[in-house]
This record gives structure tokens, sequence and C-alpha cells, in this order.
């Protein structure tokens, strides 16, 4: 799919622009500072409804403005829709399709797809686990669009069963009240637990391979790049049962997901995670806070033998993270693969991180997408090969 033109309304640094985009590569050029990222970050905003950038809307609506509006034209095959997203400071976003009356903003994810790469995805090889799990979480969520319930029903006995933890806790000790109230809170979190897991259990597994081919090609990798579960449910599992070239966690301690989790189903998963609610609940009671289950998983990423977070050097973390990112690209493709369907790829500010070699590998692996939007500060960081048609722009206008 491709959007053809985007316009941006009181959306950050924005009164109003018009942006005319083609299939193809698309690169937006201009100095630090003078919108660039702003355009991809509204693009990206359609297709999730959320800011790569930041966690509210906020800081989206032009200064002093209460209301930003994002409009594109979508072009996927040879069906056009006209999408709007209207973002109103403290009141829920509503959005049109096709000039129609408006709509809840969620009934619009979906029609746009993006994959959207940009220097904060450092933080999914530097940064804490939320970062990770939020990203295989997201991917789900688009492969999946039912499964964003279930994950709220799981933050929600959660809140429930900490806030159940903590009061216990300050009663100093359990009644038998509370412990059939935790035996009912414990059943609801396994079950919305266990869905949780499996999503992303399978996401990762279909994630890996490709991860791992971006990175030996983008990398010139003499050092392999994968990716392993690391599962709390699991924790006191025996790490015999763990695939055997997986290294520890960056403590040492932690496991990885061992071959029976990969293979178990959902009811099974269940059971796992209702006995390790067991199991740690004298120590959950202690602390007043749920220890295990999908909320303190993290996804353990290595380069050859050492875990990439804290041991890789910048560059490798850059390349791992863009795999990363190349790899959802790819899941998505597979997800809808009719010609004209293929999610657009945004790379923001990338090349200027690559040495010569990787650029024009980046290159050749986006060449064939059906729409990649690109943003540099400088013309010459963004590689010949990429061709492509090329935009300036300057604070407030985008001009070809
Ligand atoms: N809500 C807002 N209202 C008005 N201006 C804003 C708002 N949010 C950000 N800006 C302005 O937008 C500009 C940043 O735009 P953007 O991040 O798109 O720059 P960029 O072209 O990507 O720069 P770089 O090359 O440094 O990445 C800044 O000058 C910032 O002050
Ligand atoms: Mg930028």
């Amino acid at each position: 799919m491709y959007i053809s033109h985007v316009s941006l309304t009181d959306f950050r640094s924005y009164a109003q622009a018009d942006v005319e985009l083609g299939p193809g590569t698309n690169v937006l050029v201009g100095s630090n500072g003078v919108g660039k990222t702003n355009i991809v970050e509204a693009i990206g905003y359609l297709a999730t409804l959320s800011s790569h950038r930041v966690t509210n809307d906020a800081p989206l609506l032009r200064f002093g403005t209460d209301r930003a509006l994002v409009r594109a034209r979508v072009q996927r095959a040879k069906l056009v829709t006209t999408l709007e997203v209207e973002i109103t400071a403290g009141k829920a976003n509503r959005a049109r399709i096709n000039r129609a009356n408006p709509v809840r903003a969620r009934d619009i994810l979906g029609i746009v797809r993006t994959v959207l790469f940009a220097p904060e995805d450092l933080a999914l090889v530097k940064g804490d686990p939320s970062n990770r799990r939020r990203f295989l979480d997201e991917l789900l969520v688009t492969l999946r669009p039912g499964e964003a319930a279930t994950r709220g029903d799981y933050e929600r006995v959660l809140k429930q069963r900490n806030a159940l933890l903590k009061s216990a806790r300050a009663g100093g000790k359990l009644s038998t009240a509370h412990e059939s109230t935790l035996d009912v809170w414990d059943t609801h979190l396994a079950r919305a637990g266990a869905r949780v897991l499996r999503g992303r259990l399978e996401v990762l597994s279909l994630l890996s391979p490709y991860m791992g081919a971006a990175y030996a090609s983008l990398a010139d990798a003499n050092k392999e790049a994968h990716a392993y579960y690391q599962c709390t449910v699991m924790a006191d599992f025996d790490a015999e049962d763990s695939p055997a070239d997986a290294p520890a966690g960056e403590d040492g301690t932690s496991r990885v997901a061992p071959a029976v989790l990969l293979d178990a189903t959902t009811e099974e998963l269940e059971e796992m995670f209702l006995a390790a609610l067991l199991n740690t609940r004298d120590k959950e009671l202690e602390r007043g806070i749920t220890l295990v289950g999908p909320h303190r998983d993290d996804v353990l990423l290595t380069l050859g033998s050492a875990p990439a977070k804290g041991y890789a050097s910048h560059g490798e973390t850059w390349s791992l993270a863009l795999a990363l990112r190349l790899a959802a690209y790819k899941v998505m493709g597979e997800d809808d693969p009719r010609p004209g369907a293929g999610p657009i790829l945004i790379l923001d500010d990338v090349f200027a991180e690559l040495d010569a070699t990787r650029r024009t590998r980046l290159a050749s692996i986006v060449a064939g997408a059906d729409q990649v939007i690109v943003t540099a500060a400088v013309a010459s960081d963004v590689p010949e090969e990429l061709g492509g048609t090329f935009l300036k722009v300057s604070p407030g206008v985008v001009s070809s």
C-alpha cells in the first residue's frame, strides 16, 4: 500500500501542510528541527493511533491549539481510502473514513499498516524490558486486532490483584476472605496471561528467522543475532530444558523460554502460570506485587554468545534494532501477501548512523517495498541506490 497525500492541520510544528507522496521511495530532506519527523510521526499515528515519540497526545497538538487533524489518502492495490483523525486535547479522538460520519478512532486501525524505525528504537536493544514487550504486543495487535482486548483484560486483573496483595500486606496476614479472592484473581490472571504469552511466543517465532537474516545481511555478521523469550512464569524451570545454545540472561540467572513452553498450548500455559503464582504467593504477599507473568517478561537479544544489552557496540545496537523492525515488516507483509497490500516502511534518520556498506545494504533490503518514506538531514547520507523522489522540508512547508 502507499499514501499518496498527507495533510496536517495544527499537528506539531505545522499550522497547515500538504505533502504529496508517491509509491516507492520518498526522501524528506531538511535541516535539524524543520519538521521531518513530525510528518512521519503523523503517518505512524494513522496506523497505530499512537506516537513513536511520546506516550500521550498533548505534544502532538501545535502549541496553543486544542485540536489537530491528520488526513491521508491511502492506496491499497486499486482501492483508495481517505482517512481523517481528529486529535483533541482531553477528549476521545474521532476519525472519518471516506468523509463519512465520524467513528471511534480505533475503527480505522488496520487500514494503514506502517513499520516505523526511528532513533528511539535503540531502546529496543538497550532499554528496559517494557520496550521489548511493547514491540511484541504491538505487532501482535496489528496481526490480530482482537488481542488488544486480551491485553486489556490482563492489565485490569493485574491491577486488581496487585491492589489485593498490597492491602493483604498492609493487614499483616492473609485472611481467609483475602485468600479466596486471591485464588479467583489467580484464575483470571492465568487465563488472560496465558493468551498474552501464547501470542507473544508466536510473534517472536515468526520474527526470529527474519531478524537473524536481516541482521546478517545488514551487518556482515560474524556474530549471529538471536532472540529468546525470557519468561518469569518459567523462572523455576530447570535450565536444562532451555535450548542448548541459549545463553544466560543479563544477570546470569534468568532463564530463557524452554522448549516445553514454545510447544505448550494456551491451556498448558495457563496451568503453568497458575502453578507459578502458587509457588511465588508467599514472596508476592511479602512484596505486595505480582512477580510472575507476561508483565515481567523480557526478550533476550544476543549477538554471538553475549547479550546485546550492555555488550553490543553503538553500530551493532543500531543494526540489531533495525533488524527487529525489518523483521516486523516481513512478518506483516507475509500476513497479507496480496499485491499492493504491503506495509509502508518508514525510516527516520537511519542512514546518517550507518557506514557506507550498511547504507547500501539497507537500500537493497528495502528496495521492493510498496512505499518507503525516509528522512535525512542531508541528501548525501541517502545512498544513490535507493533512488526515489526527494522532497524538501523547510519550517512549516514541504515542497518537491
Ligand atoms: N506541539 C508542537 N507545537 C509546535 N511546534 C512543535 C511541537 N512539537 C514539536 N515542535 C517543533 O517541531 C520541531 C521538530 O520537528 P521534527 O522533530 O520533525 O524535526 P526534524 O526535521 O525531524 O529534525 P531532526 O533532523 O533534528 O530530527 C522542533 O522545532 C519543535 O520545537
Ligand atoms: Mg527527526
